[in-house]
């Protein structure tokens, strides 16, 4: 869940290398490190905090580079401390690596090295990296060849930049986590990310898993998963996505910006190749078993796709927690279907899934935002999202485009998928109304009532649950106020104990189940507690009412927007960053 980047060329890399950095925060960010090289010695400036903190501190421009490689690290092995920051080096510090991901096999590989003499002064996995190469680096073997057989000996996953102080060159591999190319006249670009380097190059190379590329600095493209290394061509794709989607244009955070574009993301979710997706209904029709899989908010989605597939086309979908799935893959056959649904396509436990189903031959459906991503590489189809990129770690624009697709595809497995693109795109109206600056303003006055709330319950009914949970899960993220959701049926069974004089708790009301979980509402407000209501129509049990128009299927995505937007405000209001909220990172990559 870090962020890696190179360049060599011909422009200033420092630069291009800080500025890469700062877009790749998002994918973690408690420690920040440069290398490069000036004349035959590596340049190494690393420390614990945030890019702009760092460079303040050490200076990364302090040299023109013509090459460097940059990382900001998320920490899964070794605390988060200045030595344990990347880049890392070998003993003496002639090489140096960056690497975004997990060596499964690190402990084994350093109490090998340190029995030949390795030094090492970090507690991360990644460090054996640089040893592992300098071990190489013997009878005369070149950088290249030193790395090859290094990168042979890797477990788990991993995309690593290698640097050489006497070596114009870089050398990257990609394993299970995200790395794609950059090119332009000038020079090349290595990186997890795409608007890493989006502000120089609109050309890029997807890569695959064992790709070794030699950037030098034009890239020259290897495939080692054989245990060879075997030549290989990779095509120069341009990407949609121009810089200014990727920066905030005139928002403050980004998240407020992806909120304001579902007006926009929802129709370009539903505009799919048709026959793409009768297709994929085909699939759903011949399986034997359906799982959807993903975690997180992409979890969310499916769960509410659960619902939508069984009241639509009376389908039984199985749902499943992506990391709870090794409990399950037991069912697996070549008659399953497994349909992944992951906005960046690189999260670990999604991708350990799908990779579990294939080797049972099932069959593999991703629904992804990003093209190019390991998911939609390592599936049988994909379903891309069109959300443009979402620099917000919380999910929002890309929540409401899964839900919409899968919706989209209920309809269409009913042979009703005129109805569905129809009930879609009136959708329109109903999102503009939900963030327009008169709604958004009432929301504000709400969030300043929750402000110093210790506890937020969020509860509703059928296709409503879900929607709890998303609400719950956006709450806790944004604001760090708990925040938990249950099925309105639920609160009898134990949590109704919680609810106190003043404990708020919103209410998710659609046509369908609104008696019961009006009742529901009126037992919460019998204790004392503050119930908002989401809701097509006012209700005297509401002490706060948000109006949002009924859809029917379509609830869960313009339920869901007045609750992002309460994140958000309750988020500002409390000093923090939405963007870039504690401990997250946008893509988790690691186990
Ligand atoms: C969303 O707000 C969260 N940050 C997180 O739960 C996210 O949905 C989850 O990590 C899944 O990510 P993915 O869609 O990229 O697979
Ligand atoms: N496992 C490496 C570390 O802990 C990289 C973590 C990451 O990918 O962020 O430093």
């Amino acid at each position: 869940m870090c962020g890696i980047i190179g360049y060599i060329g011909r422009r200033n890399a420092s630069q291009i290398v800080l500025e890469g950095l700062k877009h790749l925060e998002y994918r973690g960010y408690d420690s920040v490190g440069f290398a490069g090289v000036l004349n035959s010695k590596l340049v190494i400036k690393k420390d614990v905090g945030k890019v702009d903190e760092v460079h303040a501190r050490l200076n990364f421009l302090e040299y023109n580079l013509k090459l460097a490689i940059g990382h900001t690290r998320w920490a899964t092995h070794g605390r988060v401390t200045r030595t344990n920051a990347h880049p890392h080096t070998d003993c003496n510090k002639r090489i140096a690596i960056v690497h975004n991901g997990i060596i499964d096999n690190y402990e084994e590989l350093k109490k090998e090295l340190i029995s030949k003499g390795h030094k090492f002064r970090s507690g991360t996995d990644s460090e054996v990296v640089a040893h592992l190469i300098e071990e190489n680096l013997v009878d005369g073997k070149s950088f290249e060849e030193a790395c090859f057989n290094a990168f042979k000996r890797l477990e788990g996953a991993y995309a690593i930049l290698a640097i050489k102080n006497d070596e114009y060159e870089i050398v990257a591999i990609k394993k299970g986590s995200p790395l794609v190319i950059g090119v332009a006249d000038h020079g090349s670009f290595v990186a997890s990310d795409i608007p890493a380097f989006l502000n120089y190059t609109k050309k890029v190379v997807y890569l695959y898993d064992y790709d070794m590329v030699f950037l030098k600095p034009e890239p020259v493209f290897y495939n080692i998963g054989n245990g060879v290394m075997l030549k290989v061509e990779r095509p120069i794709q341009s990407v949609e996505w121009d810089a200014e989607k990727a920066r905030k244009g005139d928002f403050e955070h980004f998240m407020l910006k992806e909120i304001m574009e579902q007006v926009d993301t929802v129709q370009r979710a539903v505009a799919q190749d048709k026959r793409i997706l009768e297709k994929i209904v085909g699939e759903i029709r011949r399986a034997k078993g359906v799982f959807l899989v993903g975690c997180g908010s992409s979890y969310h989605a499916c769960l509410t796709a659960s619902y939508v597939f069984s009241k639509v086309a009376k389908e039984h979908v199985n749902v499943i927690l992506a990391s709870e799935f090794p409990n399950y893959e037991h069912f697996l056959t070549e008659k399953t279907l497994i349909i992944a649904v992951s906005q960046s396509g690189e999260t670990y436990d999604v991708l350990e899934a799908i990779r579990a189903g294939k080797k049972r031959g099932s069959k593999i459906i991703s629904i992804v935002n990003v093209m190019g991503s390991s998911l939609v590489r390592e599936s049988d189809a994909s379903l891309l999202m069109h959300a443009g990129p979402e620099i917000c770690v919380l999910s929002t624009k890309t929540y409401t485009s899964q839900i919409a697709l899968l919706n989209l595809l209920a309809y269409t497995l009913s042979d009703k998928y005129e109805e569905g693109k129809r009930r879609l795109k009136y959708l329109w109206n109903v999102i503009y109304y939900l963030t327009s600056a008169n709604t958004r303003n009432k929301i504000r006055k709400l969030a300043e009532k929750l402000l110093d709330k210790q506890h937020i319950f969020c509860i509703g009914r059928g296709l409503q649950y879900p929607t709890a949970m998303e609400a719950a899960l956006k709450i806790k993220e944004a604001s760090y106020i708990h925040a938990e959701a249950f099925a309105g049926g639920e609160l009898k069974h134990g949590t109704i104990a919680l609810i106190e004089e003043g404990t708020p708790c919103i209410v998710f009301v659609s046509e369908e189940n609104a008696k019961e979980i009006l009742s529901n509402a009126i037992e919460v407000k019998s204790r004392g507690g503050y119930v908002i209501g989401i809701s097509p129509v006012n209700s005297e049990v509401f002490d706060f009412w948000i109006k949002v128009p009924e859809c029917g299927t379509e609830n869960p995505i313009v339920q869901i927007i007045p609750i992002q937007i309460l994140a958000y405000q309750l988020a500002v209001l409390r000093g923090y960053d939405p963007d870039k909220p504690r401990n997250l990172a946008k893509s988790v990559t690691v186990k």
